[in-house]
């Protein structure tokens, strides 16, 4: 790996995963395969002082997921030493088990924004697909609880072949919460969605109709619902710049404190990723290795190395080209540059016509080696 000196801009945001525990089973969550356990999980005066030195750094938002954050029992207290150290608060949470009180006191204690999950836009398929009975009720309530707070609401919606015919049924469920913006997220495919990848990618023509449908809703609901979309990028000519670019813009925190360039960014042999317990996060942000192996185009081959977009998607994302080329100092073949873009656009392509339907749900209780 080439190592890169230049001293980095500041992080713009932090996202910590302050526990692997969820009571939900998505088949797409982008946790690793091996999930870490409660009895590793950092100590609330650890999250604490990486809140302060994420803002003294300059980090402006801390985003406050999981797994479940709110299974932390000192959410509260975490959420109001971030927004006191001055970070912008947004809780990534499938609310359930987030009740009236926990949520207003979340509020109280600085909480600027919550993110919500919905797995389907009808009960069945919400159930269904977060592998939990009676958690649409509950995500309708604590949508509720949001709104009574004063809290702008998101509703995230991940999109797949089991859930993408509902794209108006979501838009629809989050003008009805009273929700602020939409964030409709097809799924990217590593950890568990890269297990369930022939179950959950959909045809080509059915990803083509769902962006027309979010173009048109766009314009109807303008200036009361935002709607962002992600497409999936197998389907796309350039790939995303993932994380904002390696080491750019982003820090993310293990349960237990290892500090990553992205979130599955473990699935990169070779790197070490120093842990908050021994280090500052300035420290990391500056000095680990892990950090510098794919910060800045210096590290690229062709054909991003000469590319007119290596400073625009970074070469995309190297935890994907590393699962489908073997290398992730490879362009993401989901770029149409990369030699091997024809090969994963046609796997692709048989996949979403293949598969049996069966779902490997995930499970905290399984233990799964990555
Ligand atoms: Fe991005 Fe590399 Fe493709 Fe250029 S060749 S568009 S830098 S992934
Ligand atoms: Fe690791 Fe994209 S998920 S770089």
């Amino acid at each position: 790996m080439t190592a890169h000196t230049p001293q980095p801009a500041p992080p713009i945001g932090l996202l910590v995963e302050l526990t692997h525990r969820c009571p939900l089973g998505c088949p797409y969550c982008s946790n690793p395969l091996a999930l870490e356990r409660p009895g590793g999980e950092l100590d609330g005066e650890t999250w604490k002082r990486v809140f302060s030195e994420a803002a003294a750094l300059g980090a402006l938002h801390v985003h406050l997921s999981g797994g479940e954050p709110t299974a932390r029992r000192d959410i509260v207290d975490l959420t109001g030493h971030a927004s006191k150290s001055g970070l912008y608060t947004n809780l990534i949470t499938s609310g359930i088990g987030v009740g009236e009180k926990l949520t207003g006191d979340l509020a109280d204690a600085g909480l600027d924004h919550a993110q919500l999950s919905f797995q389907g836009a009808d009960k069945e398929t919400n159930d269904r697909l977060g592998h939990y009975a009676g958690s649409w009720e509950r995500k309708r309530a604590f949508a509720g609880y949001v709104i009574k707070a004063g809290l702008p609401l998101t509703v995230n919606a991940v999109i797949h072949r089991a859930n993408l015919h509902q794209v108006p049924a979501f838009i629809e469920l989050a003008v009805e919460l009273g929700a602020r913006r939409l964030e409709i997220a097809h799924t990217q495919y590593y950890g568990w969605a890269l297990a369930n990848r022939a179950e959950l990618m959909p045809p080509r023509k059915q990803v083509e109709e769902s962006i027309t449908l979010v173009e048109a809703a766009r314009a109807r609901l303008k200036g009361e619902l935002v709607i962002d979309m992600v497409v999936p990028d197998y389907y796309a000519r350039y790939p995303k710049p993932c994380a904002g670019g390696w080491g750019r813009i982003a820090i993310n925190v293990s349960p237990t404190g290892k500090a990553l360039p992205c979130h599955a960014a473990e699935s990169i042999q070779g790197l070490e990723f120093w842990n908050v317990r021994e280090h500052s996060l300035a420290d990391i942000w500056h000095t680990n290795p892990a950090f510098n192996a794919f910060r800045g185009v210096e590290w690229m081959r062709e054909p991003c190395r000469s590319c007119e977009r290596r400073e625009i998607d970074w070469g995309g994302c190297r935890c994907q080209a590393l699962a489908l080329t073997g290398d992730a100092r490879n362009a993401d073949p989901a770029c149409h540059k990369s030699p091997d873009h024809e090969r994963i656009v046609a796997t692709a392509l048989a996949e979403s016509e293949s598969g049996d339907g069966a779902l490997r749900f995930r499970s905290y209780k399984e233990k799964v080696e990555a």
